[in-house]
């Protein structure tokens, strides 16, 4: 197929930083504030944007983006429909990854393990921080449900906001946080030569972290 850029020949060195063990914490969730915390200086825009991947319980994956909103040694949330295609994913299937990826910095941050949902407590608060609109909308739509037009989402958004009008508007029932508890973390850094640096903490028994390079 013709494409108007040459796909194949699109590529840079990546040159800026390097990663050594020595710059490691021996705490991932600290490691992943410290590259976050650079990433947010860097004013890197959706610096909290993440690929979240699913699989269905026979190994069918999916991925889509979805923002981080919190993280603590328990691990990241991000929260969502929980009757949206990747709510009945991970119901069925609670195993997910996410994916992180700072092209300014040249790093990616790789994670996977199970998922849990938030408290109900966890969610409302969250919920109620949201501006008025994102309540309404999480109560207009039937988040991945095939729909007739934009009019009906527009009719659906019109109705609830007529509804909750001058009221406090509810946390909705299929609305909360998911909580990703880390097995793995891997941090990337691109080096020149396609030489990258690569650091894999995995989760030991114990809690603690085994700490391993891996070839890039
Ligand atoms: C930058 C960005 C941030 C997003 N954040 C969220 C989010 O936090 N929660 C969410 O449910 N969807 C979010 N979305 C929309 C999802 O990518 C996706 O379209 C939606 O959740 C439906 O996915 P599903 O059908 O696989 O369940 C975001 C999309 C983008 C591009």
């Amino acid at each position: 197929m013709d494409t108007p850029l040459d796909i194949a020949a699109l590529r840079h060195d990546y040159v800026a930083h390097g990663l050594r063990r020595v710059d490691l914490d021996p705490d991932p969730i600290k490691q992943f504030a410290r590259w976050f915390g650079d990433a947010a200086a860097a004013k890197i825009r959706d610096v909290n944007a993440m690929s979240l991947a699913t699989a269905t319980p026979d190994g069918r994956p999916s991925a889509r983006v979805v923002l981080l909103k919190a993280i603590s040694e328990r691990g990241f949330v991000f929260f969502t429909n929980y009757a949206s295609e990747k709510g009945r994913l991970l119901e069925a299937n609670p195993q997910a990854a996410l994916n992180f990826f700072w092209p300014q910095l040249e790093r990616q941050i790789r994670i996977d393990g199970s998922v849990e949902k938030t408290s109900r407590e966890e969610s409302e608060e969250y919920f109620h921080s949201r501006p008025l609109g994102s309540q309404l909308g999480a109560w207009a739509s039937s988040q991945s449900e095939v729909i007739a037009s934009r009019e009906a989402l527009e009719v659906s958004l019109a109705l609830v906001t007529e509804q909750y009008a001058g009221g406090a508007i509810p946390l909705p029932p299929h609305w909360g946080g998911y909580r990703l508890m880390p097995e793995t973390i891997e941090f990337w850094q691109g080096r020149t030569n396609r030489l990258h640096d690569r650091f894999r903490y995995r989760r030991q028994e114990d809690s603690g972290w085994i700490i391993e390079r891996l070839a890039p």
